[in-house]
């Protein structure tokens, strides 16, 4: 299965591009479905079909759908809600409050990513187009798995250590509701499915992201931005989609420094982003709606290549050894005026950039490494650890002493 992430800049045309890129998969033969994870659907309209919050048919080989957050939360988040609840509400918040805050933060973005998990696991599709909301919430959406594990790892320790202690206390009345043993598997289980979907974003083969700029200066300024994250991420940044150019041939004078502008900003796509596939369309005279509209775009960016295609397979993290150290590499394209952090915590790395914090969970070979430094070489952060060699060198050397240090 394909996933393809369309994301950038409000209006830059993710959900126009996502569409015309959906039906030309379907007609190339894939079995595709497009959705929609932003809360302000639009997908209905360009498609000019009404989607709902299933998964429903609109064509031969197409399938779409708008998750809708409030039938989610009604179906699959039904006992966790539940049981959130009771749980604020006997700590003496009313009901209504307690309702409402039992929707914890990211419940949403997690059914859109389950989503993608029940398509991968029921082998339905080999297309899944994601048209997402602008690059800020779409960031949380992708940094999500990541998050999330942190925290249902505190708050499965929270629920189960609260047991225990309610356990132990046998017969007392308690008026805490206690967490039953379906509801800490549920945690569980929820964590293991976000490990799944963790490792289906992070496959190139399988996850390709693509922005979606036009030539406009605080759009290119914000996808770079974007680019970064991503990679930070570990997500795979295939290719670039450059909408709404204006065509050359415009000779009213009015648009004329309109088109020097836009040379400059084409030409500074060109060098920022090279060598990343770009796919180009040009400004239409219309609104791109309807069937007809899409096609017209797919024709533009697409021309006889199929869109589905992986463009790119480059992983934004590698781990290099050699030297006596072992290294690892993570792609970060353009470090603007964002502060970089960086730091071991067991076998965990985290990179802070901005305000955005990414833990990577180190390979074997790097765990427990002593952290030597970090190199910036173009794109790359290089970050240095103790090498396998120099720890071996050192257990070596504290077998050969004769007396342990601890009784010197
Ligand atoms: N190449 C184009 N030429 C003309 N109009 C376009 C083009 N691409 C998109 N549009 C139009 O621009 C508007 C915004 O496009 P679209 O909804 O696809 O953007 P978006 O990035 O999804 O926006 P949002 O961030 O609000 O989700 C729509 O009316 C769409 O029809
Ligand atoms: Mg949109």
């Amino acid at each position: 299965m394909r996933v393809i992430i369309y994301t950038g800049k409000g209006g830059v045309g993710k959900t126009s591009v996502a569409a015309a890129t959906a039906l030309r998969s379907a007609e190339l033969g894939h079995r595709t479905v497009v959705i929609s994870t932003d809360a302000a659907h639009s997908l209905s309209d360009s498609l000019e079909v009404s989607l709902s919050g299933t998964v429903q048919r609109i064509q031969k080989n197409l399938d779409g759908i708008e998750v809708d957050i409030q039938l989610e939360l009604e179906t699959r988040w039904k006992e966790i809600q539940a049981y959130f609840s009771d749980f604020l509400a006997s700590q003496g918040m009313d009901n209504v409050s307690a309702k409402e805050m039992a929707v914890f933060p990211g419940m949403e973005l997690m059914s859109a990513l389950f989503y993608v998990e029940d398509f991968h696991k029921s082998k339905e599709y080999d297309v899944v187009v994601m048209d997402t909301a602008p690059t800020a919430d779409t960031l949380r959406l992708l940094a999500f798995p990541d998050i999330a594990n942190w925290y249902f790892d505190h708050l499965f320790h929270m629920f189960r250590n609260a047991l225990k202690v309610a356990r132990a206390t046998v017969g007392r009345v308690v008026s805490t509701p206690l967490p039953t043993d379906e509801f800490l598997q549920d945690i569980e289980d929820l964590r293991e499915r976000l490990r799944y979907v963790r490792d289906l974003l992070s496959d190139p083969e399988i996850t390709s992201v693509r922005l979606v700029v036009n030539p406009e200066k605080m759009v290119i300024s914000e996808t770079q931005r974007a680019y970064t994250y991503l990679c930070m991420y570990g997500y795979t940044v295939e290719s670039i989609v450059v909408n709404r150019i204006l065509s050359e041939g415009i000779s009213d004078p009015f648009f004329a420094d309109k088109l020097e502008e836009q040379r400059a900003h084409l030409k500074t796509i060109d060098e920022m982003f090279s060598p990343l596939k770009t796919f180009r369309a040009g400004l239409m005279p219309r609104e791109v709606l309807g069937r007809a509209a899409l096609e017209g775009l797919a024709d533009q960016l697409f021309g006889d290549e199929d869109p589905t295609k992986a463009y790119s397979l480059e992983s934004p993290m590698r781990i290099i050894s050699g030297d006596g150290e072992n290294r690892l590499a993570v792609k970060l394209p353009f470090l603007m005026d964002q502060k970089l952090e960086l730091y071991t915590r067991k076998d965990v790395l985290v990179l802070q950039l901005g305000a955005f914090k990414k833990s990577i969970v180190l390979p074997y070979a790097l765990a427990g490494k002593k952290l030597l430094g970090a190199d910036l070489d173009g794109a790359w952060l290089t970050i240095r650890f103790e090498g396998d060699e120099v720890v071996r060198k050192k257990e070596k050397g504290r077998r050969g002493r004769k007396t342990p240090r601890k009784a010197r």
